[in-house]
């Protein structure tokens, strides 16, 4: 009798309410949650939000490889949307599934990001990275997410991108604007709009102008790019660089924050072995994309039936893959919910988008993988380990102020899971 009741008592605590994903604790730590997602439903139909959820590292790995089955594209190529209409950044590739003009758009800014087009912009991070510690150097404390890490990913992007370098204050507040606008409805969406119809008046005569004398920036290569002797109409192009303003800021803003939080503090003996060895930076950043990484969520639509475990997804249902909770799946990670940038079970090197790599080892989730994997993945690589390496060693001797942080969280489950400290105050001795 007190077997059976045993049984339903943990049967009823295994179970999920779905209102779970809304609750403050949910944004706070989702890891519980997850856990008991990949445990017991691990294919989770939660008919709250109208949504299937998959929380397994391998299922994670073959949603993403599957663009077949599940597809990223909300809306049909050839029916009446007009792309971007109902996007905050105006038309992107966000909005596209595989196919020609996704292709396309992949292949324009291809080879920008990534070998000797990124070595040629290395000694730009660098000299904004000294730039933006030197405004604080001299105070002996940093907030650093404020004075630092929202700073510098948006410069360097902006710079490929050859807008303006005295405008660069101005491209923070609008990218700041924009995000805010993706995740959250409302007044933000409101304030989103009105950034992105600010920043869209002010690139129209840079296009113009780029139009008619191209020069050897990102933009004039989107705006040169043709595709079946076409080129992007203005409005693509403008939301092709709003998207990467967005993508090529807030991510790897995020990223640089989550890294010195786990630095400081909750890893401050591994940050003794990254001050001795600094080239264990990439790993810290290799760790933080599967430990505690900056997207947690990615969202696409089964396009047939599917059957998986016990559950059948029917045709044209919406699916969230958790790529936070795949990357802290004990099937695949020991230890998964230890911080550790000596692991051996995780590939610590460059990513792919195969996620196959030489040394058998798995690699984390963080920048999806598949078609559409992270166009930016080693650029974001590149510009954190730099920004980091300079930071550990222009501040010496820094110190977590805040005894009680909060931690790494989410501000809402609409913030589309982009998840990092609000805030991150560091002493230094100056
Ligand atoms: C740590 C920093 C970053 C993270 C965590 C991140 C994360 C991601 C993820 C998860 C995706 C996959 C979307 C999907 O599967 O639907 C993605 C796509 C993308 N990322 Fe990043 N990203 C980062 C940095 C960057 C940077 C620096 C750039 C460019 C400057 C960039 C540009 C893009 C683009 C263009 C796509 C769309 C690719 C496509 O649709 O085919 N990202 N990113």
């Amino acid at each position: 009798m007190a077997e059976a009741e045993d049984r339903i008592r943990t049967m009823l605590s295994n179970q999920i309410d779905p209102r779970e994903f809304d609750s403050p604790a949910f944004q706070q730590d989702p890891f519980a949650l997850y856990k008991r997602l990949r445990d017991h439903h691990p294919v989770y139909h939660d008919r709250f939000h109208n949504r299937w959820a998959i929380t397994r590292y391998w299922d994670v790995d073959a949603v993403f490889q599957s663009s077949e089955a599940y597809t990223r594209g909300v809306y049909d190529e050839k029916g009446s949307y007009r792309f971007g209409s109902r996007h905050v950044f105006g038309p992107n590739i966000l909005e596209y599934g595989v196919g020609d003009r996704h292709r396309w758009m992949r292949n324009v800014i291809a080879g920008q990001f990534v070998g000797q087009k990124l070595e040629d912009f290395l000694p730009l991070i660098d000299m904004i990275a000294r730039e933006v510690i030197e405004r604080f150097r001299g105070d002996g404390t940093v907030e650093l997410v404020r004075q630092f890490s929202s700073q510098l990913p948006i410069r360097v992007i902006s710079n490929m991108l050859g807008l303006p370098r005295e405008d660069e204050d101005r491209f923070v507040g609008w990218y700041q604007a924009l995000i805010a606008g993706l995740g959250f409805g409302g007044e933000h969406l409101a304030r989103g709009l009105a950034a992105r119809n600010e920043m869209w008046e002010y690139l129209d005569p840079i296009i113009a102008e780029r139009t008619a004398r191209p020069g050897e920036d990102l933009l004039s290569r989107i705006i040169g790019a043709e595709l079946d002797g076409t080129r992007m109409s203005v409005e693509e192009i403008k939301g092709f660089v709003a998207l990467l303003l967005a993508a090529g800021g807030d991510t790897t803003d995020k990223a640089i924050a989550n890294m010195w939080y786990h630095m400081l503090y909750t890893r401050p003996d591994q940050y003794a072995d990254v001050k001795a060895d600094p080239s264990l930076w990439s790993n810290v950043f290799t760790e933080m994309m599967r430990y505690d990484p900056v997207v947690h969520t990615q969202f696409r639509r089964a396009t047939k039936e599917i059957e998986l475990y016990d559950e059948v997804i029917p045709k044209g249902a919406s699916v969230v893959v958790y790529l936070g909770a795949g990357n802290r799946d004990e099937r695949v990670f020991k230890n998964p919910d230890v911080f550790d940038i000596h692991r051996d079970d995780l590939h610590m090197g460059r990513e792919n988008r195969s996620g196959r790599y030489k040394d058998g080892k798995p690699g984390h989730l963080g920048f999806g993988m598949g078609q559409h994997f992270c166009m930016g993945y080693a650029m974001a690589r590149q510009e954190a380990v730099i920004a980091c390496a300079h930071l550990a060693n222009l501040i010496p001797n820094p110190r977590p102020r805040d005894k009680d942080h909060p931690g790494i969280s989410s501000p809402s489950i609409d913030s589309g899971g982009f998840r990092s400290p609000l805030e991150l105050w560091i002493d230094f001795d100056v």
